[in-house]
Parts: C-alpha cells; sequence; structure tokens
C-alpha cells in the first residue's frame, strides 16, 4: 500500500477541517482589519532566492530544503517559508519602485525536511503578513499586537519573547566581540557552533546544546550593544506593548532561524503543546529588499505554525445548520431531490436518495447537525406538502410544498 510520505500529513476527518478553516476565517478576518489583502506566491521557487533570503547559514537552507532540477534543468525548491517568495513577487511587480505601503497576508503550505516529531512537520501551514515600505517601529507594534488578537480570538494562551537584533550600525561591532568570545570558549563548544561561528555567528546564541547554552550565559549581550536608533526603537516598541497591555519577556538569545532580520525579532510560544513550542514568529527585515535587487524599502512581518495553532484553539459550539431532507416512500424521492435542489439556491440543503422511516431520517439529519429535518411521507405526497422539524427548537410544522 502506498502511503503519505514521512511528516505529511492528510487533512480529510471533518473536525480537523473545521478547526482549520475557522482558524482561516480569524486570521484573515483580522489581517484584514489591520488593512492587509491577501497575495499568494508558488509553491516551487529558484532554491537561489532562499539561499539569498534565508541565508546559506540557517539550517533551514543547509539541512532542510526540499530541492531537485526540474526537467529544464533549473535548481529549484518548495518553499520552506513564506517571506522571500512574496518579498520577490513585491520586487517583480516594481512596488518597490512604486514606493508607497504595500501590506499583505498570505497561507499555505510550506516544506521542510526536518526530522518528524509531535509538532514539526515536513509539509505544515503557515499563516503570514508581510508588510513593506513602514519603517516606523509602530507597524513592529502592530504586527505583535495582530499575533496577539489572533490568539485572543482563537482563546489561545501565549508568552511573548522580544529580542532586537540590532542593524548594521551596530551589528558588526557586536558580531566581532561575540566572535572573539566564541575563541575564548571554542574548545567546549559543539561542532554545529564552530560552523556557526565562521557562518553567522549570533546564530550560536540559540544552540539548544545545554553545555553549549551555560557557557554562552556569560557571552556579551546584543541588547547591550545597541545603538541609539536601535535602542529608541527598543524602548518605543514596548512602550506601545505596554500601554495596549500586551506583556513580553525580553529573551536576549532569540536570534530567529533565519538570516534576514535586523532590529525587532520576536517569538510566541506555548506552554501547552509539548517541545516544539513556538506558534508564531517574526520581525523586522529592512536589507531583505535590497538584497533581492529590489530598491531598499522597510519591511516586517510574521508567520503563524497552523497545525500547532489548531491544537490550541478553542472552538466555539456549533450551531445546527441547514436541511437534511429524505423520503418515506420511493416516489417521493424525486420530490424530494427536486425540493433539495430548490432550497441550495440559499442554504445549505443534503437530500438521502433511499426512502427510509422517519426514525431513521431522524438520526441521520442529526448526524449531519442539520437544523431540520424534512421529510416527505406518503401523506404529504397526496397532499403536496412537507413535514418539518426544527432540530434546534424542538417544534415540527407542516409546510406547502410552494412555500417551501
Ligand atoms: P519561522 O519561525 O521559521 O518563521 O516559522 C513560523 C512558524 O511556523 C513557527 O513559529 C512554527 O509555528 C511554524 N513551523 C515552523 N516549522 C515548522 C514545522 N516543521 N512543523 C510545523 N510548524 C512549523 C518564518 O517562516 C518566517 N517566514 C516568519 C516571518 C514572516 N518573518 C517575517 N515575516
Amino acid at each position: 500500500m502506498i502511503k503519505s510520505l514521512r511528516g505529511m500529513n492528510d487533512i480529510l476527518d471533518e473536525n480537523e477541517y473545521k478547526r482549520f478553516t475557522y482558524f482561516l476565517d480569524v486570521a484573515t478576518d483580522v489581517a484584514k482589519k489591520y488593512g492587509f489583502h491577501y497575495i499568494e506566491t508558488p509553491l516551487l521557487e529558484e532554491t537561489a532566492l532562499f539561499k539569498r533570503s534565508v541565508g546559506e547559514s540557517s539550517d533551514i537552507v543547509g539541512k532542510e530544503m526540499y530541492q531537485f532540477i526540474d526537467k529544464g534543468e533549473n535548481d529549484v525548491c518548495l518553499r520552506p517559508e513564506g517571506t522571500a517568495g512574496v518579498v520577490r513577487a513585491f520586487i517583480q511587480k516594481k512596488l518597490d519602485k512604486a514606493g508607497g505601503i504595500h501590506r499583505f497576508f498570505y497561507y499555505g503550505p510550506m516544506f521542510r525536511y526536518e526530522r518528524p516529531q509531535k509538532g514539526r512537520l515536513r509539509e505544515f501551514h503557515q499563516f503570514g503578513v508581510e508588510s513593506f515600505g513602514v519603517a516606523s517601529v509602530y507597524e513592529d507594534a502592530a504586527m505583535i499586537m495582530m499575533v496577539a488578537d489572533i490568539l485572543k480570538r482563537l482563546g489561545i494562551g501565549y508568552r511573548l519573547q522580544l529580542n532586537s537584533l540590532g542593524d548594521t550600525n551596530c551589528m558588526p561591532q557586536y558580531r566581532d566581540n561575540l566572535v572573539s568570545f566564541i575563541e575564548s570558549v571554542e574548545d567546549d563548544i559543539c561542532q554545529d557552533c564552530k560552523r556557526r561561528k565562521e557562518t553567522n555567528p549570533i546564530r550560536v546564541l540559540d544552540c539548544k546544546n545545554e553545555k553549549c547554552q551555560s557557557l554562552y550565559e556569560n557571552a556579551p549581550k546584543l541588547i547591550n550593544a545597541l545603538c541609539d536608533s536601535c535602542e529608541n526603537d527598543f524602548e518605543t516598541l514596548k512602550k506601545i506593548l505596554d500601554d495596549n497591555g500586551i506583556t513580553y519577556e525580553i529573551d536576549t538569545n532569540l536570534v530567529r532561524g533565519l538570516d534576514y532580520y535586523s532590529k525587532t525579532a520576536f517569538e510566541f510560544v506555548s506552554d501547552n503543546i509539548g517541545s516544539q513550542s513556538a506558534i508564531a514568529g517574526g520581525g523586522r527585515y529592512d536589507r531583505l529588499v535590497e538584497f533581492l535587487d529590489g530598491r531598499p524599502t522597510p519591511a516586517v512581518g510574521f508567520a503563524m505554525g497552523i497545525e500547532r495553532l489548531l491544537e490550541l484553539i478553542d472552538m466555539p459550539e456549533e450551531s445546527r445548520e441547514g436541511y437534511y431532507l429524505g423520503a418515506m416512500d420511493n416516489e417521493a424521492i424525486d420530490t424530494i431531490v427536486s425540493l433539495t435542489h430548490k432550497k441550495r439556491a440559499s442554504d445549505k440543503a443534503v437530500c438521502d436518495y433511499k426512502a427510509k422511516n422517519l426514525k431513521n431520517h431522524l438520526k441521520s439529519a442529526d448526524k449531519m447537525n442539520a437544523k431540520y429535518c424534512c421529510v416527505i411521507g406518503t401523506n404529504e405526497m397526496n397532499e403536496g406538502t412537507v413535514w418539518v422539524k426544527d432540530l434546534q427548537n424542538k417544534t415540527e410544522s407542516i409546510i406547502k410544498r410552494e412555500d417551501f
């Protein structure tokens, strides 16, 4: 038997699908309220796009890409995340040259060849937003508030972790200091960190190895080395969050796994889903548009991991909806089919093609959570009527077919 690939799941359970669409309804509603509109980019892009944006030193590009050569000898890859494709589309459509503010949201599958475990898939879904053209840190705060609004509407508790990664003014000096520190403990750090020291030293700070972690407790902290502009922005960001009742923790080791960030970096984590606890992450990436050959454009965004959120959603109680129609005699089946067709012009309606007794029709209507169970037997057939039971209010009535 052919099975789905490891770490790739079907969504066929009706309840899971309902949770999925409920999440998307809430998230898109909130994004639209913040003035974002939908963008869709291809699942497959040139590999170079991710190498240049997410970064060669990241785990995503280094180890996790679904990369192959297509029939036209192009080096392509399934997107491991959404930001790079949106930035590519933004530049390709010349929106960088047009200037102004452009705000997009998107959702869809992402692919990372990671070791599958609970909460970590090889095909997973993200909901994300990207905002272009706003340099003000108020936009960073809006991103965080948007995630908080979505989580609040879904009834999901969280901890927000915040850091600033500095900019081209303060980062190079900090990087030099950090490298000197890493060299002082180099004999004791893991192989991955030795590699990171060469490629992207700040990534050592989020190494999961306990020994490395305890060594890095004494490492210089970027937060103490920010230039005035970065420090002012970080203070403003904290004040906006304070003013709007959003609590946060400063995590000086939060560097995020993608290379394109500068200044604000944030992650929302849940304590209720096990070790893969990040439910959303994002930050500012002011250099990426230029890096991908566009006109320099400030940008900030985030993405949420939908599968992780589905486990946490507090679903509202579902109310009964629509019509179930059934015949008690074979002669009534054609009439039932026509009435169902008529009802579908305005409502959800489902009919049974087999004649059954009333008790069985009521059972079927209840199972599909219909609001009305509508049945035609011999009497109704002769009298031109339909017997209707309102399953929510538990009332019964006889309705003329022309009024149905
Ligand atoms: P990211 O932190 O790599 O950021 O991913 C965002 C979210 O996707 C994570 O917080 C997590 O919930 C979910 N996620 C990541 N990997 C997996 C996996 N293997 N299985 C299940 N869920 C996963 C980005 O992707 C950036 N593009 C976010 C961004 C947008 N930054 C700026 N704009």
